[in-house]
C-alpha cells in the first residue's frame, strides 16, 4: 500500500490535488491558492467523494483565514462565518462538508476566545496564531480520515473472504478520501493480505466515476476489476458472480436511511432480491443524526448537460426535458450493515443507530 497515490496535500501555502475530471487519461495536478478556487473545484467535481470534499473545504477555510487580513481575532471570526456559508454552498448532499465546516467554526470560536483572554497581546500576532491553529485542524481532519478509513477496511474484512466477488458503485477509494477509501478499503486490505477479490465496478452514469476513477485506481493497485454498465448489475448478480455489494455514503440519517450516488437504491433492491448482502461503508462524519430519515435529505440536482452532452458530445435531442438527481436514498430496510471505523451495525434502524451512536458520543 506504500505506493498508493496521495490525491490531496497541502504544501507550500497551496492545496495540491489531483484533478479528478481529467482521469483516467491524464493525471493532472491542481494548485489551489484561494477559497474561491476551492469552491469551484468542489462544485465542478474536480474533487469529489464525501470525505475528500470535507478535507478540501477544511483547507479552503484555513486558506481564507490566512488571506482575510483580519486585524483582530474577532474580525477574523466574523469573516469566517461568511466563508463557512460560502463553502457549504458548493454541494448540498454530502454531510461531511457541513461536518467539516462546523468543526472548523468550533475551533475558530475556541481559538479566538483563547486569544481574546490574552490581555496586552499583539492582536495581529493572535490572528496569525488562530490561522496556524486552523491549518492544524485541517491537517487533523485529513490524518483522522486516513486512520478511520483503514479501520473501516479492517471491519469490512470481517465480512469478506478470499475468492469472493464484490460489486461496487461510484468511487469510494483513495481519490474520494485521503488514502484508503471507504467501501474500497476492504478490497485494498484484502489485496494486501494476498486474497483474490473480483471487483465489478459499475460505470456510474452520468459522470462515470466508476469507469474513470474506480476502475483506474483498482487497476493501479493490481486488484482484479471488471467494468460493467450500470444496467448489467442484475445479470452479474443472477450469474452468481458477486457475494456482496459494497458502496459508500454521502449522508446517513438517524434511522439508517442512506444517501449515496444515484443508482445505489436500485442496487440495494436487486441485492435484496438475489439474497446478496448489501453493505454501506462510511466514517462517522457521514452520520447526520439531526436528519430523521432519508426523506429529509436534500438531493443535489446537477446540470442537465451531464446527461445530454456527456463529456462534450451531444447525445440527446435539443430541448429534451431532463431530470438529473446526483444521489438517491436507500431505505435502511435494504441495508444489511453499515460498516464504520467503530464497528459494524447490522440491520440499521433507529434503535440500532441510536444505541450505536449513543456509545461513541459518550
Ligand atoms: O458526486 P460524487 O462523486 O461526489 O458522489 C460520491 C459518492 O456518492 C460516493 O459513493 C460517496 O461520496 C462515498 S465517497 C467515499
Amino acid at each position: 500500500m506504500a505506493d498508493m497515490i496521495e490525491p490531496i496535500r497541502y504544501t507550500e501555502d497551496r492545496l495540491v490535488m489531483i484533478d479528478q475530471t481529467q482521469l483516467p487519461e491524464t493525471v493532472a495536478w491542481l494548485q489551489l491558492e484561494t477559497v474561491e478556487e476551492v469552491w469551484h473545484a468542489i462544485r465542478e467535481m474536480r474533487v469529489r467523494g464525501a470525505p475528500a470534499i470535507a478535507m478540501v473545504a477544511a483547507y479552503g477555510y484555513a486558506m481564507a483565514a490566512r488571506s482575510a487580513q483580519a486585524k483582530t481575532p474577532m474580525e477574523l471570526q466574523a469573516r469566517l462565518a461568511t466563508v463557512k456559508t460560502y463553502l457549504e454552498s458548493a454541494r448540498p448532499t454530502a454531510v461531511n462538508l457541513f461536518w467539516a465546516m462546523e468543526r472548523m467554526a468550533a475551533v475558530t470560536l475556541s481559538l479566538c476566545d483563547e486569544a481574546q483572554k490574552l490581555a496586552h497581546a499583539d492582536e495581529r500576532q493572535m490572528v496569525k496564531w488562530v490561522v496556524a491553529g486552523l491549518f492544524d485542524e485541517a491537517r487533523a481532519i485529513q490524518a483522522e480520515d486516513e486512520t478511520s478509513c483503514r479501520a473501516i477496511g479492517e471491519n469490512l474484512l470481517t465480512l469478506m473472504h478470499d475468492g469472493m466477488g464484490v460489486l461496487t458503485h461510484c468511487n469510494t477509494g483513495t481519490l474520494a478520501t485521503s488514502k484508503y477509501g471507504t467501501a474500497l478499503a476492504g478490497m485494498y486490505l484484502a489485496h494486501e493480505r494476498g486474497w483474490h477479490i473480483a471487483v465489478f465496478a459499475d460505470e456510474t452514469r452520468p459522470v462515470l466515476q466508476g469507469a474513470r476513477l474506480t476502475a483506474w485506481e483498482l487497476q493501479q493497485a493490481g486488484i482484479d476489476v471488471t467494468l460493467i454498465c450500470d444496467n448489467m448489475a442484475a445479470t452479474v448478480m443472477a450469474q452468481g458472480k458477486v457475494q456482496a455489494v459494497m458502496v459508500g455514503a454521502d449522508r446517513i440519517a438517524a434511522n439508517g436511511d442512506t444517501a449515496n450516488k444515484i443508482g445505489t437504491h436500485g442496487l440495494a433492491v436487486l441485492a435484496n432480491h438475489f439474497g446478496i448482502p448489501f453493505y454501506v461503508a462510511a466514517p462517522l462524519s457521514t452520520f447526520d443524526l439531526a436528519t430523521p430519515n432519508g426523506a429529509a435529505i436534500v438531493i443535489e440536482e446537477r446540470d442537465e448537460r451531464e446527461i445530454t452532452e456527456p463529456f462534450g458530445k451531444r447525445i440527446a435531442p435539443a430541448e429534451i426535458q431532463v431530470y438529473n438527481p446526483a444521489f438517491d436514498v436507500t431505505p435502511h430496510e435494504l441495508i444489511s450493515a453499515i460498516v464504520t471505523e467503530r464497528g459494524v451495525l447490522p440491520r440499521p434502524d433507529l434503535a440500532v443507530m441510536s444505541a450505536f451512536t449513543g456509545r461513541w458520543s459518550s
